[in-house]
C-alpha cells in the first residue's frame, strides 16, 4: 500500500492546524485511486464544513474523550481541536481515538495529530491520541476492545457504502444490536453506542436515512438512544463536497446520548436559514415509520401542516401503490423492441411525458413490449387506467414526483423502475386517476415530499404514507383535469 503524501513545504508556522489539514485534503483527494476511493468512501471534509461541525458541539467536558471514526487525514479532529482551543473555557485535556482503515493515510493523520498536540500544549491543554488502523465496524464488535467506550464527544464523516446482508459487517453489527444497510448509518449507530450518557455526536451523512423503509431501524436507534438537537441541511447537493462529485444531499446532525428528546430542534440550512422547531414537526408523533421531516422555512412548516391536514390515507381511498413487476434484465428473453402479435405493452419511465404517456417510442433503446408467455402473463395488469410514478428522477429533473395517467386498452406490463397506483390490481376510475395525477404533480406536494426525501428515489412506501385529499376532491380535480404546471398548482391550491 502506497502512502498518500502531501507537500506541506510552503505552509508557514502561523498556519492553523485546520488550514494544514485542509491543504493536505486538497492535495490528496485528486490523487486517490478511484476504485479504492469509492470502496472506502474517501470524501474528505473541506475546512469550512469541518469548522461548522465542530462549532455545533455544546459546552465541552473538562476532559474530552473524542472519537473520530474513519478519520482520513484528520480534518475533523483538527477542526474540533481548533474550536475547543478557541472557546472561552478550554478543556483541561483532549484524548483522541481515530480509526482509519486505509494505512495510506497513516502519515498524514499522524501529522495532523502532531499539529493538534503542539497547539494544545501551547494552550496548556493536555493532549493524547491513538490511531487504530483497522476496520471500525469489525473492531467495535470484538469484545476484547472494551477500550472503545466511554467517549464523551464523537465527530464523524463516515464512509458511504452499502452493506450486503451476508457481509461480515452485517454480522458484526448484529452482535451490537444494530440492523442497518449502509456503512454510514453503521458508523453513527456504533459511535452512539460507544458514547457515555450525555456525550455528544456530530456527523455529516447523506440525507437518505431520513425516510425509506431500510433506514427505519436506524432512525429508531437514534430516537431510542439520543436527543436530536440540531440538524443542518445542505439544500444544494454539491455544496458540502464542492470539489468532489458527491451527488447525495447531505445533512449534519448533532445528538446527545441518552438524553430526553429536546422539545425543540434547531434546523439550519446552508443558505443561512435557521429556526427552532418543535420536535413533533421533525418526527410526527404516531408516525410508525419515524420519518425525519426537514421543514426548513416557516413556509415549509405551513405547507407541511396543510398537506398533513388532508383527510385520507391511500387505504381510505381504497387504493394501493406497488412497484412494477418486470425486472427487465431477468426477463431478457421475453423483451421485444416493438409491439406485435402475442405481446403486451411494456412501460418504462421513459414513456412518461408531460403528465401523459408516449408509447411506443420509435427506435426506443429499451423495449416497448413483452412477449405474453405463461410466466409473463401473471405479471400483467388488466386493461384500465393506472397512475404511473417514476421511482428515480434524473439529476436534471427538477421534480421528485413525476406521474402520468396510463390508459391500458389491453393487459400491460410495468417495469420495476415505475410505481403504479391501482385498485386491488385493477385500474382506477378516470376522474380519480386524473385527480390524483394533478395532486401528485403539483409543486406543493413535490415540495412537501422533499421535506422528508433527500434523494432522487421515490419509494412505494413514501407514496403510501402521503396524506391524500378526499375522493370527492380528487374527483373534482379530475373533472377539471388541469394541464400545465400553473393550472395544476392553481387547481390543487383550492383543496390544500
Ligand atoms: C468520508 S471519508 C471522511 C474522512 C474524514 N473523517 C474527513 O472528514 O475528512 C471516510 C473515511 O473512512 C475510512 N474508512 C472507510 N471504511 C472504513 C472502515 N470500515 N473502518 C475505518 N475507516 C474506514 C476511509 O478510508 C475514509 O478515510
Amino acid at each position: 500500500m502506497l502512502n498518500h503524501t502531501a507537500d506541506l513545504g510552503v505552509l508557514s508556522p502561523t498556519h492553523s492546524i485546520t488550514a494544514r489539514a485542509d491543504k493536505v485534503r486538497r492535495e490528496v483527494s485528486p490523487r486517490l485511486d478511484g476504485n479504492r476511493r469509492a470502496e472506502l468512501g474517501q470524501f474528505l471534509t473541506p475546512e469550512p464544513v469541518a469548522a461548522d461541525m465542530a462549532a455545533m458541539f455544546g459546552e465541552l467536558p473538562a476532559d474530552v474523550r473524542l472519537l473520530d471514526a474513519g478519520a482520513g487525514v484528520g480534518s475533523l479532529t483538527a477542526a474540533f481541536v481548533t474550536e475547543a482551543l478557541a472557546r472561552p473555557v478550554t478543556p483541561r485535556s483532549i484524548t483522541v481515538t481515530a480509526f482509519e482503515v486505509d494505512p495510506g493515510f497513516a502519515d498524514l493523520l499522524g501529522q495532523t495529530l502532531d499539529d493538534c498536540r503542539a497547539a494544545c500544549e501551547a494552550a496548556g491543554v493536555r493532549f493524547a491520541s491513538r490511531v487504530i488502523e483497522d476496520d471500525y465496524v469489525l473492531t467495535s464488535a470484538e469484545p476484547v476492545l472494551s477500550v472503545i467506550e466511554g467517549f464523551n464527544c464523537a465527530i464523524l464523516n463516515p464512509p458511504y457504502a452499502k452493506i450486503s446482508s451476508a457481509s461480515r459487517w452485517r454480522l458484526a453489527l448484529r452482535s451490537q444490536g444494530i440492523e442497518t444497510v449502509n456503512l454510514y448509518s453503521a458508523f453513527v449507530a456504533l459511535a452512539l453506542n460507544q458514547l457515555e450518557p450525555g456525550g455528544e455526536l456530530v456527523a455529516i451523512t447523506p440525507r437518505s436515512f431520513c425516510n425509506g423503509p431500510y433506514y427505519r431501524p436506524f432512525r429508531q436507534h437514534l430516537l431510542d438512544n439520543s436527543s436530536i438537537e440540531r440538524l443542518y441541511v445542505f439544500e444544494s447537493r454539491k455544496k458540502a463536497f464542492r470539489d468532489d462529485a458527491v451527488l447525495q444531499e447531505n445533512v449534519i446532525f448533532q445528538l446527545r446520548k441518552g438524553a430526553r428528546q429536546a422539545e425543540r430542534v434547531r434546523l439550519e440550512t446552508d443558505s443561512g436559514e435557521a429556526r427552532q422547531v418543535p420536535f413533533e414537526e421533525v418526527v410526527r408523533p404516531g408516525d410508525k415509520h419515524c420519518f425525519f421531516r426537514l421543514t426548513i422555512s416557516p413556509e415549509d412548516a405551513a405547507l407541511a401542516e396543510r398537506v398533513q391536514a388532508m383527510p385520507c390515507s391511500l387505504v381510505d381511498l381504497g387504493l394501493k401503490v406497488s412497484t412494477g413487476r418486470i425486472v427487465d434484465f431477468r426477463a431478457r428473453e421475453f423483451l421485444r423492441k416493438d409491439p406485435g402479435d402475442g405481446t403486451a405493452p411494456l412501460l418504462y419511465p421513459a414513456h412518461l411525458r408531460d403528465g401523459g404517456v408516449r408509447w411506443p417510442i420509435p427506435d426506443f433503446k429499451k423495449s416497448n413490449a413483452i412477449a405474453v408467455t405463461p410466466r409473463v402473463e401473471k405479471e400483467l395488469v388488466p386493461p384500465g387506467r393506472y397512475l404511473l410514478a417514476k421511482r428515480f428522477s434524473s439529476k436534471e429533473e427538477k421534480r421528485r414526483l413525476v406521474v402520468s395517467v396510463y390508459d391500458a386498452e389491453v393487459p400491460a406490463a410495468f417495469d420495476n423502475k415505475l410505481n403504479f397506483y391501482h385498485r386491488d390490481g385493477a385500474g382506477l376510475p378516470e376522474e380519480i386517476a386524473l385527480g390524483l395525477a394533478a395532486f401528485l404533480n403539483s409543486t406543493a406536494v413535490d415540495d412537501y415530499f422533499r421535506q422528508f426525501s433527500g434523494h432522487t428515489q421515490v419509494n412505494a412506501t413514501d407514496l403510501r404514507n402521503l396524506p391524500y385529499p378526499s375522493l370527492e376532491d380528487l374527483e373534482r380535480l379530475g373533472r377539471h383535469a388541469p394541464v400545465g404546471q400553473e393550472a395544476i398548482d392553481a387547481a390543487v391550491a383550492t383543496i390544500l
